[in-house]
C-alpha cells in the first residue's frame, strides 16, 4: 500500500504515494527544479516517527539549508548526510531506519566496489542495484535523482530505468515558471497523471486548477485567439492557441512556435491552403500556446486551424467556444481520445460552444456541441453562426 507523502500533487501522480521498500527515480534536466522538488517532498515526508534522511552529494548541508529556510522549516526528523561514499551511506542508513530516503544525486554517488569515476554507467548500475538492495532489505522508500540532458544521453539515468519501480520525469520550459511532473513508468499504479508546480520564490506550489491558471488572461474573443480542450496523460486542460501572421510582403514565409510543435502549424498551415485556398505565401507566422502551456497531441489540429484562420482574416470567433478534432489529411475531423472528459473540462470552464466531430459523445447539458465531418464544414458552420 503506498504512503503518502503529504505532498498532494506528488501524492496524486504517484496515485497515493511511496510504497515501502520501493524505488522512484526522479529524472529532469539540470536546474528544473529537482533539488528543490525532493526537499519539499522530504519535508513533507518527515514527522516524528518517519524519519527522512537526504542525502547530498551535490550541495554542502548549508546550501541545503538555504534552501530549507526558502522553502519553511526543516523538520528535526529531517537528516542531511552529505556523503558520496555509497557504503558509508548504507552503513548509516542502515542504523538509522528512516522511512524514506533522498539521494540527490545518483550520479554524485561512489561505490568503492567498482573503479570507475562517481558517474559512469557502471557507476551509476552499481549504486542503483546497491540502493534497490537496501530499499528491499530495510523496506525503506528510496528516491534518485538523476539528471538527464535533453536528448537524455549525456548523463545515463535512462540505463537505470528497469532497475527501479517508479521513474518520474519532471520538465517544463525554463523561460517559464510551470514545472510538470509525470509518471514514465509506476510499477504501483497509473502513469499517465500530470502534476502542475509552479516555481515561486518560496519553492514550488500546486497549480490545482490548471486550466483557470492557463485561461486567466484571456481576452475573450481576439483575433487569432482560440481555446482548446487538450489532454496531458488523462488530465484534461483548458489551453487558449494564439496567432499571429504578418506581412505577405517577403518571398517565402517563415513560421515561430511556442508550446506548439511546428510541424503541426505547418501541416496546418498546408490544410488551411489546400482546403480553404488561403494564401500564406510571403507570410510571417507566430503561433503560441499562452501562459506556458504545450499543446502536443492531434486535439489541438481544428483549434490551431482556425486560429490561423482568424489571425489571417482578423476573422473573430465566439469567446465561449471551444474547438476539438484531430484534422486528417484529406480534411477531415476526426475523433480524439478521451472526449467526454475533455468536453466536461471545457462546461466546467464555463465554455457554451464547441466544434467537433461527427462522432462526438453527448456533452453536458450547458454545451452545445457544432458537429462538422471536414475542415471546410467547420468553418461553414462558424460562419452561419455569425449571421
Ligand atoms: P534546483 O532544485 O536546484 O534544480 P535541479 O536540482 O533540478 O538542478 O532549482 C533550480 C532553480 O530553481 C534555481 O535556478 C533556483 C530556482 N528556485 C526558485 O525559483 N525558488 C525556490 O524557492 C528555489 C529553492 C529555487
Ligand atoms: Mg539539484
Amino acid at each position: 500500500m503506498p504512503v503518502p507523502l503529504g505532498f498532494a500533487e506528488v501524492d496524486s501522480v504517484l496515485g497515493g504515494g511511496l510504497v515501502p521498500g520501493s524505488v522512484t527515480l526522479l529524472s529532469g534536466e539540470p536546474g528544473i527544479g529537482k533539488s528543490t522538488l525532493s526537499l519539499q517532498v522530504a519535508m513533507h515526508a518527515a514527522a516524528p516517527g518517519a524519519g527522512v534522511v537526504l542525502v547530498t552529494g551535490e550541495e554542502a548541508p548549508a546550501q541545503v539549508a538555504a534552501r530549507g529556510v526558502r522553502l519553511g522549516e526543516i523538520p528535526p526528523s529531517l537528516r542531511v548526510l552529505d556523503n558520496t561514499d555509497l557504503d558509508a551511506v548504507i552503513a548509516t542508513l542502515e542504523d538509522l531506519k528512516p522511512q524514506l530516503v533522498v539521494v540527490d544525486s545518483i550520479q554524485t554517488m561512489r561505490a568503492s566496489a567498482v573503479d570507475s569515476a562517481a558517474g559512469s554507467v557502471n557507476q551509476l548500475r552499481s549504486v542503483a542495484a546497491r540502493l534497490v538492495d537496501m530499499a528491499k532489505r530495510c523496506n525503506v522508500s528510496v528516491l534518485i535523482i538523476g539528471h538527464v540532458t535533453k536528448d537524455g544521453t549525456l548523463a545515463g539515468p535512462r540505463v537505470l530505468e528497469h532497475l527501479v519501480d517508479t521513474v518520474l520525469s519532471f520538465d517544463g520550459d525554463r523561460q517559464n515558471s510551470l514545472r510538470y511532473l509525470r509518471a514514465a513508468k509506476h510499477r504501483f499504479g497509473p502513469t499517465n497523471d500530470v502534476g502542475v508546480f509552479e516555481m515561486t520564490g518560496r519553492g514550488l506550489l500546486s497549480v490545482e486548477d490548471p486550466s483557470d491558471h492557463f485561461l486567466v488572461d484571456r481576452q475573450p474573443g481576439a483575433a487569432g485567439s482560440v481555446v482548446v480542450p487538450t489532454l496531458d496523460g488523462r488530465r484534461p486542460l483548458l489551453v487558449e492557441l494564439q496567432s499571429l501572421v504578418n506581412g505577405g510582403s517577403g518571398m517565402g514565409s517563415s513560421v515561430s512556435t511556442q508550446g506548439v510543435p511546428t510541424a503541426r502549424v505547418k501541416q496546418a498551415i498546408a490544410l488551411l491552403s489546400r482546403y480553404l485556398s488561403l494564401d500564406f505565401v510571403g507570410t510571417e507566422v507566430y503561433v503560441s500556446a499562452a501562459g506556458g502551456a504545450t499543446v502536443n497531441e492531434p486535439g489541438g489540429d481544428l483549434g490551431l486551424c482556425l486560429s490561423l484562420l482568424s489571425a489571417l482574416h482578423g476573422q473573430r470567433f465566439p469567446a465561449e467556444l471551444v474547438a476539438c478534432a484531430e484534422i486528417g489529411l484529406a480534411g477531415e475531423l476526426r475523433s480524439v481520445p478521451h472526449m467526454e472528459r475533455r468536453l466536461q473540462e471545457a462546461h466546467r470552464m464555463g465554455f457554451h460552444l464547441a466544434l467537433v466531430p461527427e462522432s462526438a459523445p453527448t456533452p453536458p447539458t450547458g454545451l452545445t456541441l457544432i458537429k462538422a465531418a471536414t475542415l471546410l464544414g467547420a468553418v461553414d458552420q462558424l460562419q452561419a453562426l455569425r449571421q
